[in-house]
């Protein structure tokens, strides 16, 4: 059996979430990493007993080298991508995939110049939770679906922006509350509805000294006709788990963390017994991200690249949520 040898770029905070999915899977292999600060990239290397690049150039020009795993500020996503997948290597990508639509098309058309595979990052998507609700909401298990709502009310810290250059910058986070932190939410919420028309939306810098918005709500309408908004902030102390909530004509659900918190249907509570393992609440601890669901999309990836699965978010599926974080950007730009 062929491992797939990955490359690691950047090695900051979600960089221990990839290596750890890659070294639970036996069709994968961690070959190396690659940052920028030299020292952090030796000691990761060491840490995992893999081979230390010095430079991006080196990894893809490396013919051992299958795919990269690209862990970078989100700025760098589109063309470290772009440059991966000329290079013949095969890419996992972290979200958001790219800032905007038109780099989301750059990559999309890379893929299809090259034939090689990438998959954005879109652990959520990976629960049975979700998926179950998924099939219920294609069901109409809800009967007249009325409303369908998203709530990140998140808490992040000034030192959060404040300690790591990047964030919080138009150029390399893109955005705030929405393209960071939302942006799960919101794939989320499109992945189950099936899409969603912008009505109206309204950001703002509300509290933190960032240059993109720290507060967000917007208006939305499904192809089903329910209504819904989206709430996203980092300045609701002291931070409040993910809440996605659908309401219908015969029942509803509120799903946390990508976990089902309550769901009744026809008059009846059929709450699953939750399996707590694979939630993790980041509405006040950016850290707080475990390994199992990166894992199984590395699975979905190794299988896709060997022909056995469809890849189940390409990058046409990773261009959604930003697609609609752009159109509420711009139709609060307008306000
Ligand atoms: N899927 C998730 O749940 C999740 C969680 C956190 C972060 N993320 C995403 O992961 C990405 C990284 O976030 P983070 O919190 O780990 O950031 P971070 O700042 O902790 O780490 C980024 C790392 O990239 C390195 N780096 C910067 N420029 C580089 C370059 N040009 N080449 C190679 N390395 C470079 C930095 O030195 C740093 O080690 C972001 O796009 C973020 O949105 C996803």
């Amino acid at each position: 059996m062929n491992k797939i040898n990955f490359v690691i770029i950047g090695t900051g905070m979600i960089a221990p979430a990839h290596a750890d999915a890659i070294n639970s899977i036996e069709r994968a292999c961690l070959y190396g990493v690659c940052g920028r600060n030299s020292e952090k990239t030796a000691e990761f290397a060491k840490k995992y007993g893999v081979k230390c690049y010095n430079s991006y150039e080196e990894v893809l020009s490396d013919g051992n080298v299958d795919a990269v795993s690209i862990c970078t500020p989100s700025g760098y996503h589109a063309e470290q991508a772009i440059q991966a997948l000329h290079h013949g290597k095969n890419v996992i990508v972290e979200k958001p995939m790219a800032l905007n639509t038109a780099d989301c098309d750059r990559i999309i058309e890379a893929v299809k110049e090259t034939g090689k595979t990438l998959a954005v990052i879109c652990q959520l998507r990976f629960s049975e939770d979700v998926q179950r609700v998924k099939k219920l909401y294609e069901e109409g298990a809800f009967g007249t679906v009325s409303l369908c709502d998203l709530y990140m009310k998140y808490w992040r810290e000034p030192s959060y922006y404040a300690e790591n250059t990047w964030r919080g910058t138009k150029a390399l986070d893109g955005g705030g509350a929405l393209m960071n932190q939302g942006i799960h939410g919101i794939d989320l919420l499109l992945y189950i509805t099936g899409g969603a028309k912008l009505i109206s939306a309204r950001t703002k810098t509300a509290y933190h000294d960032i240059e993109v918005e720290d507060t967000a709500v917007a208006l939305l309408e499904y192809p089903n006709g329910a209504a819904g908004v989206i709430e996203g902030s980092t300045c609701t102390y002291p931070g409040f788990e993910r809440s996605l909530e659908i309401h219908g004509s015969s029942g509803y659900v509120v799903l946390k963390s990508g976990i089902i918190e309550k769901l009744v249907l026809d008059g009846k509570d059929i709450t699953p017994k939750n399996d707590d393992a694979e939630r993790h609440n980041s509405s006040s601890d950016p850290k707080a991200t475990g390994f199992l669901r990166h894992a199984k999309e590395y699975e979905n990836f190794i299988a896709a690249i060997n022909g056995e699965e469809e890849l189940l978010i390409d990058a046409c599926e990773g261009k959604k949520a930003v697609e609609l974080i752009e159109s509420i950007y711009e139709t609060s730009a307008d306000m």
